[in-house]
């Protein structure tokens, strides 16, 4: 449909950051692939400082925030050490996850409404200083109520459980999973809500997720620095952006 908003694309860079950290040097270097991102069509640069630093660092961050002509979304966890650095970098997003030491990755959304009160008070020096929150969560009514209570600008809805049910062939569960993610984005957009997506999206599952109407942007990585590896990182994403276009357009 020709008036609806356009979708954005937040390129994830941690995983070249995580080849680079395999042998400790300078490459493949993180800041030359998110300039080759935003070439191909990314709208914006999303990076994951973890508390382990076990891909971004710090120096990347700095970095970024100098080199990026489109926006950074920060993503980090809600501790007191990463709230110090978003503060002193003033990103265009920030997005808070749960973080554990011990995942391989990002597993499930952030629990907002268990810790809303903690929350609403972590949030507040940073959209006061100009961030926009957002809070990485799963589609749950609960969690997009809490989200709306604490003052976050921005929902991300976790699409790790429709995308892990569809690679492994679970065609049921992932259509499950995928009307929860449509219904939730409409529920979140209805109070008013920005409604973000991500985890686990490759050309495979990105459509239905890109053709919803309510979604903003999707945040895509993994798979993205994956086929980097085969067609060369400006052609992927390039793919990944026809998609998405295709899916609003249809
Ligand atoms: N969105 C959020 C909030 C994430 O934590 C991640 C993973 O870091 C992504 C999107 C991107 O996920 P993937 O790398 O699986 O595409």
């Amino acid at each position: 449909m020709a008036d609806q908003p356009k979708l954005r694309l937040g390129v994830n860079i941690d995983h070249v950051a995580t080849v680079r950290n395999a042998r400790g040097g300078a490459y493949p270097d993180p800041l030359r692939a998110a300039k080759i991102a935003e070439k191909a069509g990314a709208d914006g640069i999303t990076a994951h400082l973890r508390e382990d630093r076990r891909h971004i660092s710090d120096a990347d961050i700095e970095g970024l925030m100098e080199v990026l002509s489109v926006p950074l979304n920060f993503e980090m966890a809600a501790t007191d050490e990463m709230q110090k650095i978003a503060l002193r970098h003033k990103p265009h997003a920030v997005c808070i996850v749960p973080e554990k030491r011990e995942e391989r990755t990002t597993e499930g959304g952030l629990e907002v409404a268990r810790e809303e009160n903690k929350l609403a008070h972590f949030i507040a020096p940073l959209r006061e200083a100009g961030s926009r929150v957002s809070i990485f969560i799963a589609a749950e009514p609960a969690q997009i109520e809490a989200a709306n209570r604490i003052g976050a600008e921005v929902i991300e809805l976790h699409t790790g459980a429709y995308c892990d049910a569809f690679a492994e062939g679970r065609w049921e569960e992932a259509d499950k999973e995928l009307s929860k993610l449509r219904e939730m984005s409409s529920f979140a957009a209805s109070l008013g809500l920005e409604v973000h997506a991500g985890h686990g999206l490759t050309y495979d599952t990105v459509t239905p997720v890109a053709a919803f109407p309510e979604v903003r942007e999707l945040n895509i990585g993994h798979f993205l620095i994956g086929e980097a590896i085969f067609l060369g990182l400006e052609p992927a994403i390039a793919e990944m952006r026809r998609l998405m276009d295709a899916a609003r357009d249809a």
